[in-house]
């Protein structure tokens, strides 16, 4: 999938990160190494993160060097050279000369010469930022390197003192997502809408779960996003209510809901979708008065994303009108403040009303800021997915409610005057659900 982000942007970030780093300081990232599915087959490979923030490049086998100051360049990138014999097997190499041509690097080398290279561009620099204790086969080959500079410290060289995670400096600027990502993250949640949309209109009873994760499949490939951004969730009738249900096997009952929380991943952007509706195209009382509850709950929660308020305030929301929702329909006694103190609500809504959404589904960014919640700013992207499920076994409520699951979930990104929702392609309402799937 070709990268859209313009290649200046990559070269802005690298610099925006030097920029934060201590002077006299190298950082080290790695590409995310292949990995074995089974004999001779590998999983579909998968850009590291933070390395596709700061490189655009999609190989393995590369190793990114930032060194400020470095009179032959400070962005430098290790990677597998051009092979014509290799490249007719296993595709096109971009190879050094490409990356500093087309990707912007300053300066590259073959990834088969790092041993040699990188310990003198680290040696007399006093600290290296690296992912820290992430994979511990990096971390064993940056041992290594520190070895050989610190077997010449007789011959004067000056190995580093600290060794410091890079997370910490290169998670808080991908929580402000610029133009570019944004653009990328609108595009994916629109496919995903569309593939939504498409599951919807497909559901019929005598079905399977996975017939409408087929459907999910299409939709996302038919625009080129080749992958999910998380295994989907398609559960029909008490499925709904198992958070991380993906077996996604089950025959889908007339009379029942089925929940689908998917998205698709572009350009290593995650969408983040969840609906719920009835197999049957329609609603019974018991599925509507949760439904609307739930609802309800989520346009409350996305009205408190905006700009000053802080992280918790959109899940403060979503709590109330949920637990009022609940004491109004019997299923809770006592009143709200009770009930939102002793928290009795939990086992019908046991998660938080969202995440920080980007390259990750579950994105990096800390959502504390010392003892105090964040406060959103622009640029700040976040899932909104209050839910509500009722255990099918919970016999302190009418049979009535049981082995119902509803939870619905938008992306939304933080604007000056409020939020823009990035999925609203794809209906929520009863009345839009309904009417989309008589269709
Ligand atoms: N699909 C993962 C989540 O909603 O957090
Ligand atoms: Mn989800
Ligand atoms: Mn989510």
């Amino acid at each position: 999938m070709a990268v859209t982000i313009p290649v200046k942007e990559f070269a802005e970030r690298r610099r925006k990160l030097m920029d934060r780093m201590a002077p006299d300081s190298i950082a080290i990232l790695p590409a995310a190494p292949e990995r074995v599915r089974n004999r001779d087959v590998l999983h579909p490979f998968r850009q590291d993160s933070d390395f596709q923030y700061l490189t655009g490049f999609g190989e393995p086998e590369a190793v990114l060097a930032l060194i400020p100051g470095r009179e032959h360049g400070e962005a430098v990138l290790f990677c597998k050279e051009r092979n014509p014999e290799k490249e007719l097997w296993d595709g096109f190499l971009v190879g050094p000369e490409g990356a500093i041509e087309r990707y912007g690097f300053d300066d590259a080398f073959p990834i088969a010469d790092i041993d040699d290279i990188l310990p003198g561009m680290i040696e007399g620099r006093s600290r290296v930022y690296y992912p820290l204790g992430k994979d511990p086969a990096f971390d064993n080959r940056v041992m290594d390197w520190l070895k050989v500079i610190r077997s010449k410290v007789r011959s004067g060289a000056h190995p580093p003192g600290e060794l410091v995670a890079l997370e910490h400096l290169l998670h808080d600027m991908r929580l402000y997502k610029s133009a570019a990502e944004i653009k990328v993250m609108a595009k994916a949640g629109q496919i995903s809408a569309e593939a939504h949309c498409r599951a919807m209109k497909r559901a019929r009873q005598g079905g399977y779960e996975y017939n409408l994760e087929a459907e999910l499949i299409h939709t996302f490939m038919e625009h080129g996003a080749r992958s999910t951004a998380y295994p989907s969730i398609v559960g029909g009738g008490a499925n709904g209510c198992i958070l991380h249900y993906i077996e996604n096997a089950a025959p889908l009952k007339d009379g029942d809901l089925v929940l689908i929380d998917a998205g698709c991943e572009l350009e290593c952007y995650a969408s983040d979708i969840t609906r719920t509706f009835p197999v049957s195209g329609k609603f019974s009382p018991e599925q509507k008065a949760l439904y609307e509850v739930v609802l309800a709950a989520q346009y409350a929660a996305i009205d408190a994303v905006k700009p000053d308020n802080h992280w918790n305030q959109p899940h403060e929301a979503a709590l109330k009108v949920l637990t009022q929702g609940l004491i109004d329909l019997g299923l809770l006694a006592g009143t709200l403040d009770d009930a939102l103190a002793n928290e009795s609500y939990k086992p019908f809504f046991m998660h938080r009303t969202g995440h920080w959404l980007g390259l990750d589904v579950h994105d990096v960014g800390d959502y504390k800021v010392g003892d105090a919640w964040r406060v959103l700013e622009p640029g700040m992207a976040l899932t909104v997915e209050p839910g509500l499920y009722i255990a099918p076994d919970n016999t302190d409520v009418e049979p009535r409610w049981r082995g119902i699951g509803i939870r619905i979930e938008d992306d939304v990104v933080v604007t000056k005057e409020g939020c823009r929702n990035l999925t609203e392609g794809v209906p929520k309402t009863i009345a839009d659900i309904e009417a989309l799937m008589a269709d």
